[in-house]
């Protein structure tokens, strides 16, 4: 029942191929250096170097994003060696690319629903890698599967149009085996997508919509970032950091003014989870999630946000007096008999990691100015249509998927990653509208959470099972959801565009990595 290779996919592979070759020809005609791929045989070089489409493409912005090393003044002392997205506006509004100060992480790039987009990837960064779109809904040859991988010195071209709700998506690395240590690097931004419909409900926005990254990383005594030791067990669990940073910087005070604020929080760790909570007890207000805004507000005491998840917060400190102080907090969980292992093994060297589901401080607020800004938290958010189970067309029998672990490995339906493989059971006809279920009941005495994540869909959770926990926004669009050990989660998702080789995998970068990852693939009728 394994290793099952479709003829048509390699049959798509062999195309790759071929379209490389076409791009290596264009290459040595010197029309563009180290060539983009795979859609250069569809371009030609313009008058000044541009990239003319012969698709027609005319994007609305046309971005140059590179991906290089550099050093980082993080701690008094040496700097950190880090890896950076850089990216600049060809063409098009020079605001859709903002820097994040002193910080590793790339810029967030902005876009409006609707406008097209032409990014011009480079990897100027010693080993292959490629850029995936995390919850965009883009064409197979766009959405950065590991078999897109650039060498150093090469580029890919990118164009697709944003068809996105409004939200907080992100992009990262994603080669085979490397996204864990290339996104630890530093590789990761935000892509931040508005439409009109979210404008007309005048959400806090400027200095009042902020963007709040999460990640947990590891120093050595000279400030250089520390990743795995190379231990299997270790890679098992997942790499725990020593010390929780936002926005690529530690101990983060975020200073507010009296009003309310947009918190887009995205969880980039590896494979840390937080158990989020705020430290005053105020409960969370949560307005959006992986795919944009909910139909209306949710409260909650706590809420879990597993690697890749997003959650977007309505704040509001306009009851708070100048000077009140309070903090984002993680509380602890029970994250599995391997967040514990880990904590026993040690993780490396000197450095003691904090284990998942452990208490730990995210960030602080203090409210430090008086502002009348009175803004009102709309009860609509926005239309979300009702599931409709029965409408599914593998209703009566869905898709089955179980996340499991053998011989130090884990793996989904007992498989491991292969590039171009897919099983039977991973083919979907293209127009289909299914019932997919995650089963996280094996492991043993390993057991462990799993987010689980689709490429290229924002798909709808009709509910789960085996749940011990009240933290989960599952009311909204995701792309992303976490299956603590012993949870079952069915989910609806419809596959009504773009067929071809798509993911699917943990989110726990380790895991990935090692090969928690499959593809799925969408066959044109
Ligand atoms: Cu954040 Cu395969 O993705
Ligand atoms: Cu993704
Ligand atoms: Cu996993």
């Amino acid at each position: 029942m394994m290793k099952k290779l479709l003829k048509d996919i390699r049959f798509e592979a062999g195309n790759g191929r071929r379209q490389f070759l076409k791009i290596a020809g264009y290459g040595a005609l010197g029309l563009m250096a180290g060539g983009f791929r795979p859609l250069l045989d569809q371009a030609a070089a313009g008058q000044h170097g541009d990239v003319i489409s012969k698709t027609g493409f005319v994007p609305d912005i046309d971005i140059s994003l590179v991906a290089k090393p550099g050093d980082l003044a993080m701690f008094p002392g040496a700097a950190t060696q880090i890896w950076q997205y850089h990216a600049k506006v060809i063409k098009g509004d020079k605001n859709r690319v903002v820097e994040l100060p002193r910080s590793y992480l790339g810029p967030i790039i902005k876009a409006h629903r609707g406008e097209k987009i032409r990014i011009r990837f480079t990897n100027s960064i010693p080993e292959p890698s490629i850029v995936h779109w995390h919850g965009l809904h883009v064409p197979a040859v766009m959405d950065g599967h590991p078999r897109y991988v650039v060498p150093q010195g090469e580029s890919y071209l990118y164009e697709f149009e944003v068809k996105n709700r409004a939200g907080t998506y992100w992009y990262h690395p994603h080669p085979h085996g490397r996204t864990g240590p290339q996104v630890y690097g530093g590789l990761a931004g935000l892509f931040l997508v508005s439409d009109a419909q979210e404008q007309s409900l005048g959400l806090p926005d400027g200095e009042y919509d902020v963007p709040l990254v999460i990640q947990d990383r590891a120093f050595d005594g000279d400030n250089q970032l520390l990743y795995m030791p190379g231990n299997r067990m270790a890679q098992m669990t997942g790499f725990l950091g020593d010390s929780i940073l936002v926005n690529g910087r530690p101990d983060v005070t975020l200073p507010v003014s009296t009003t309310a604020y947009r918190l887009r929080l995205l969880n980039g760790s590896n494979s840390r989870i937080y158990r989020l909570a705020w430290q005053d007890g105020h409960s969370l207000t949560i307005i959006g999630s992986d795919g944009g805004l909910l139909e209306k507000p949710v409260s909650r005491g706590y809420v879990f946000l597993a690697p890749g998840e997003r959650i977007e917060l309505w704040s509001d400190f306009s009851d708070r007096p100048v000077g009140y102080e309070t903090a984002l907090i993680s509380l602890p969980f029970d994250g599995g008999a391997m967040g514990r292992g880990m904590m026993m093994g040690g993780r490396m060297g000197s450095n003691q990691s904090i284990p998942n589901g452990a208490n730990v401080s995210i960030f602080s607020i203090k409210v430090t100015k008086s502002v009348n800004i009175k803004r009102v938290l709309p009860q609509r958010l926005s239309e979300m249509s009702a599931i409709q189970e029965t409408g599914a067309d593998n209703y009566e029998r869905p898709r089955q998927f179980y996340l499991n672990m053998g011989h130090m490995q884990w793996t989904i339906n007992g498989r491991v990653f292969q590039m171009q493989g897919v099983a039977d059971e991973e083919i979907v006809q293209l127009g289909s509208k299914e019932i997919w279920e995650f089963h996280n009941t094996g492991g043993g005495m390993m057991r462990m959470p799993h987010p689980i994540h689709l490429h290229g869909k924002q798909f709808r959770v009709i509910g789960r099972n085996g749940v011990r926990h009240q933290g989960y926004v599952d009311e909204g669009w995701k792309d992303t959801v976490l299956l603590m050990p012993g949870e079952g989660i069915r989910i609806q998702v419809a596959f009504d565009d773009y067929p071809g080789l798509f993911l699917y995998h943990c989110h726990n970068l380790e895991h990935e990595d090692m090969g928690m990852m499959r593809n799925y693939y969408v066959r044109k009728v």
